[in-house]
């Protein structure tokens, strides 16, 4: 029978692109899947951070040797006076490294997660007296726009290019040059390797990503009022050698049903929900994207081991 309570709510609707929409649509998926942006709420951020400290993960560890090498240079072709624009700011660790330099007038760090990102850039504001940082909310997958004509410096740090498809980076790279107004881009890229160490770096001993990938569920728990059961769900992340990627997934370890939103979804025991693509590129074939997205790939910087390369691309 209908009752007037269920008639005040006709449709369970979640609004478009947030993250109760996203895993919504996800789940009605086969494969199911998400976005790997709607990992980094705040505790999920956080997680991150942690991972980026372990043994296993040598990208954050490489990667801000070699901006601290190079950072004379990085600043010299950024200019003086530059407006950085980094997009996914993250915990605003590696920019300090480019802010040292002194060459920087402004800073706009974009990042999706808010109220992170009003924690962080208040400890960096007062350690940078005379930079001018702009904050932004933004999700840098949807169209940007950023006031102002200045010509930029893009930063984009860590690989999260990796998170798109080749095709969908080639479109991304794009979209970051049409705000940098002429400028450059700074980009790190994590690089094909030996697969035994790609996979420990996302399978790591003290099972920190395993806590990061499942932070998704508990997000879902708490903010959208689900009821994943989160030990019945593994942690899975092979490396697929011919797709150049490592995968990320939650593997259902029995049948359960979740409910979100009034909506009932099926896991069939061994069943995964999809969260992450991190592909790895070789130099050349990095180069290669940048030119097919309109950049002229200038100087690039690696490690001896060739674990993370770090490119300056012009616009052209
Ligand atoms: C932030 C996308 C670069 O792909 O290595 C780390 C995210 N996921 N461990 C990566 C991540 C699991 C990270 N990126």
């Amino acid at each position: 029978m209908d009752t007037p309570l269920a008639r005040l709510h006709p449709a369970c609707t979640p609004p478009a692109d947030s993250f109760a929409d996203a895993l919504m649509t996800g789940l009605r998926k086969s494969p199911k899947q998400i976005s790997a942006k709607y990992f980094y709420d705040a505790p999920g951020s956080q997680l991150f951070d942690e991972i980026c400290d372990l043994p296993e993960y040598y990208q954050t560890r490489t990667e801000t040797a070699l901006l601290r090498r190079h950072a004379p240079e990085i600043a010299a072709l950024m200019g003086d006076g530059a407006e950085i624009v980094e997009f996914g700011a993250g915990s605003l660790r590696k920019i300090r490294i480019l802010l040292d330099q002194g060459m920087a007038h402004t800073y706009v760090p974009l990042d999706i997660s808010g109220e992170y990102l009003q924690d962080v850039v208040q400890t960096l504001a007062a350690d940078y007296p005379a930079l001018e940082v702009r904050p932004v909310v933004a999700d840098f997958t949807l169209p940007m726009d950023i006031p102002g004509q200045a010509r930029r410096a893009g930063f984009f740090p860590g690989s999260t290019i990796g998170n798109f498809r080749p095709e969908a980076a080639a479109a991304l790279l794009r979209r970051m040059r049409a705000v940098l107004n002429g400028g450059g881009l700074l980009i790190g890229v994590d690089l094909v390797k030996d697969p035994t160490r790609l996979h420990d770096a996302y399978n790591d001993a003290a099972g920190v990503t395993a806590r990061f990938n499942k932070n998704l569920l508990v997000r879902a728990n708490r903010e959208l009022g689900a009821d994943f059961d989160i030990d019945a769900f593994a942690h899975y992340a092979p490396y697929n050698v011919p797709m150049q990627r490592i995968e990320m997934y939650l593997v259902s370890l029995k049948r359960q049903i979740v409910t979100l939103w009034g909506e009932q979804f099926e896991f069939a025991q061994g069943e995964a929900l999809y969260t992450e693509d991190s592909h790895k590129y070789t130099i050349e074939n990095f180069r290669e994207m940048a030119v097919s997205a309109g950049f002229s790939p200038r100087a690039v910087w690696t490690d001896e081991e060739r674990l993370f390369s770090v490119h300056w691309l012009e616009s052209r």
